[in-house]
């Protein structure tokens, strides 16, 4: 619809001002405070900036929007882009934790009331959501993705999407969404960030690409390219992915950004000088450069050395005018900078509340022996450890507009939740680690945990005497919020050696110990799986952290999060993942069970196949009993459906929800299909002792998969269909689809 005005524009526009619409540099308002590009003003008032990131207040936006409209030749408003990520300054578990809650209307309205937020205080784009499916917990960036299966990543990506830019992207509360990173960013070789990914196309398809196209389907109006390379071409100039898969097949009009200095960092890929770099970028369907320049730079001179035309460089402004055009900033520029919204809509009394609720929903229980837990409001309670009291990590990673200092952190939330009814008692116990090297690595956006003046010893002996003196003891204990997200790989998936010394010593007081595991990745818990009655993990829960884990701990609110993402039992394991090939030796059934070796069979000589917890899991302070799946038919024509029907018992003595999961089985296929793979899942409510009858329906779509001419095609013969409380389920009845 805005053809015409966007060609009106052109019309009158110069090289200069064209390659100024193609570029986006950082404010570095937030995360460094210093400007990122020279003179960024001068440069807005020439016409050589397109957008602006990192830069966050109204009173700021107006002032650089004012530039742009005011003092610009053609008075193009800039776009305002930022990573809202889990939330704005309200926030929100971290993605992963989010993704364990399988929720998706409250995950949709995480996202609705971050952009509640953000275009409250000027914004107006974020880059978000992360939707990098991720089979590798070293990798430190799982944290802010969905974890490892492409189907809820793709619900997930649809959720955000819709929360993000509403219905109408012109509202003044709804903002442009950016899905990232396109394509394959979590899969690097060994799990190390930023390293190379090579995978089979039909891997891609089948297994990776799913969640981005969701978003794309779901009218995403932005596509952030990835560092990565794919096959052999860095995703930012590559023009199979970017043009022929994301424009051609997948219909989508949007426009491309690069990440950071993704064009620059073809240089060091190996793909040329930075203006051979920047022109393969653009042709590939690259739109706009963040934070590089060498669009800025270079591309007049390709377009004078004949290597580029004026075409491409066309194409890209349009999509950058439409996207201004789509926000409704051709006709107010300033439509988010009213003064009086912050005030009135961010970080209010509201919305801490709903990030509160969203935290605890987020939790997975992981082990709770003899109902240990939920705790009595009541006797002492000693609460230990580095992450007992601090707010500064409760936002967890990537969370650059939360209000860090404001986050509740857990001792605070302890003792409001249990109020005059029990004696609440502290000692942090540990650093964070003995390896002061690793502690300084983990040192950012000012998330650091000071280091103790006193001794390890000192430490110990304060938290072993406290919780002497006490009933039960809470071990607030993990990974600290920088142990996870960009550039935060790690090798050793353990909980740092200072805390689990910590944690040997408060469980040889005899004294019943719960863990609450704060992470940001799929731990390896192996040994407090064993050792510890119960474990919580928290994730790191946004604002509310403190008072979200309280209600769980104390049975306000019944924990109901599951994994998004496989725990392996040791880091030789990963990748681990639920939804794996069969091999052509698979362990029986019987050995994998009981982990017993078998020579010349796919095993490990020393560890178990299975995980310590698998995709799917986590507990509930009430149990839920599965009766037989039952099929209303054996079979089904393709364009036909089969109706499958469980009856879910809540059987034990609280309320609660369960997420009742579907999984089906291709047995024989033209290639290789996963053992099991998740098409369906329904999170509902059980008064205690209530049964219900839970449906789902399947369709040939469901059963689809691309073969090896990439056709997307569901084969005749024989299926499984699995329903059960996590990717563990044995719980099966088989139907065959037939070809009519
Ligand atoms: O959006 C991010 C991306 O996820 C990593 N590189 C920087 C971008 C902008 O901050």
């Amino acid at each position: 619809p805005f053809e015409k005005k966007v060609d009106s524009i052109l019309a009158l526009m110069t090289l200069e001002e064209k390659l100024g619409q193609l570029n986006l540099p950082s404010s570095g308002d937030i995360t460094t405070g210093q400007a990122q590009s020279s003179d960024i003003a001068k440069k807005i008032e020439e016409g050589k900036v397109g957008g602006l990131f990192n830069i966050k207040s109204v009173e700021k936006i107006r002032e650089v929007q004012r530039i742009a409209v005011e003092k610009s030749r053609l008075k193009i408003p800039l776009i305002f882009g930022m990573d809202v990520i889990h939330g704005y300054e309200t926030t929100f578990p971290i993605p992963l934790g989010l993704s364990a809650s399988w929720d998706m209307e409250m995950i949709e309205k995480t996202a609705r009331m971050a952009a509640q937020e953000a275009t409250a205080d000027g914004i107006n784009w974020t880059f978000s959501p992360m939707v990098d499916v991720s089979r590798d917990p070293r990798w430190g960036r799982v944290s802010e993705g969905n974890g490892e299966d492409p189907f809820l990543g793709g619900e997930i990506a649809k959720a955000m999407v819709h929360g993000y830019q509403g219905s109408d992207l012109t509202a003044d509360n709804t903002m442009m969404s950016c899905v990232k990173h396109f394509a394959l960013y979590g899969a690097p070789e060994g799990g190390r960030d930023y390293n190379t990914v090579d995978m089979s196309r039909i891997r891609m398809y089948n297994e990776y690409l799913y969640p981005y196209k969701a978003a794309v389907d779901a009218g995403v109006g932005s596509v952030m390219a990835s560092f990565n390379e794919i096959d052999g071409i860095p995703a930012t100039g590559n023009r199979w992915l970017l043009t022929e898969l994301l424009r051609d097949d997948w219909g989508f009009n949007g426009f491309v950004v690069t990440d950071y200095t993704g064009i620059n960092e073809m240089i060091e890929h190996g793909m040329g000088d930075l203006q051979q770099v920047s022109a393969l970028a653009l042709k590939a369907g690259s739109d706009m450069d963040m934070v590089g320049e060498g669009f800025l730079t270079t591309l007049s001179k390709s377009l004078e050395e004949g290597t580029l035309s004026i075409d491409v460089i066309d194409t890209a402004v349009k999509r950058i005018l439409t996207a201004k055009y789509q926000l409704g900033l051709f006709d107010d520029p300033y439509k988010y900078c009213d003064v009086s919204r912050p005030e009135k809509e961010v970080f209010t009394a509201e919305n801490r509340a709903f990030a509160r609720k969203v935290g605890a929903e987020s939790m997975v229980l992981m082990k709770n022996d003899n109902n240990l837990l939920p705790l009595k409001k009541e006797g002492t309670i000693a609460l230990v450890g580095p992450l007992a009291n601090t707010a500064v990590n409760m936002a967890g990673t990537w969370s650059v507009a939360t209000k860090q200092d404001k986050s509740n952190p857990l001792l605070e939330g302890l003792k409001t939740v249990v109020g005059d009814n029990a004696k609440v008692l502290y000692a942090k116990g540990s650093n964070v680690d003995y390896d002061l090297e690793f502690e300084k690595n983990v040192t950012m956006f000012g998330k650091a945990i000071p280091r103790d003046g006193r001794t390890d010893k000192q430490l110990l002996d304060e938290a072993v005497a406290i919780a002497k003196q006490s009933d039960v003891v809470i071990a607030a204990i993990g990974e600290t919020a920088e142990m996870s997200g960009e550039s935060s790989s790690r090798t050793n998936l353990e909980i740092p050696q200072a805390q689990k010394d910590l944690l040997n010593a408060l469980l040889k007081t005899g004294k019943p110990v719960v863990v609450v595991l704060f992470t940001g990745r799929p731990l390896v818990l192996t040994e407090e799986s064993k050792n510890v009655p119960a474990i919580l993990n928290v994730w790191f829960p946004g604002s509310e952290a403190g008072l979200a884990i309280s209600d769980v701990l104390f049975g306000d609110v019944n924990p109901s999060g599951k994994l998004s993402a496989t725990f392996p039992r040791n880091v030789g394991q990963v990748p681990i993942f639920y939804n794996h090939k069969n091999t052509g030796r698979p362990l029986n059934h019987e050995k994998t069970e009981n982990c017993q070796f078998e020579k010349f069979r796919s095993n490990y000589l020393d560890v178990c196949n299975t995980p310590l917890y698998p995709f799917g899991y986590g507990l509930s302070y009430t149990t839920f009993d599965y009766a037989q799946v039952k099929l209303n038919s054996q079979n089904m024509s393709k364009n036909g459906s089969i109706g499958v029907s469980v009856d879910v018992t809540n059987s034990g003595n609280y309320d609660g929800k369960e997420v009742i999961q579907l999984y089906i089985r291709d047995l024989v296929g033209s290639v290789t299909r996963p053992v099991k793979e998740l098409k369906g899942f329904q999170k509902v409510s059980f008064k205690k002792g209530e049964t219900r009858t839970i449906t789902f329906t399947i369709t040939e779509e469901d059963l689809k998969f691309y073969n090896y001419d990439l056709n997307f095609v569901a084969e005749p013969g024989e299926f499984q269909v699995f329903v059960g409380t996590n990717s563990d389920t044995k719980n099966m009845a088989t139907f065959t689809l037939t070809d009519n």
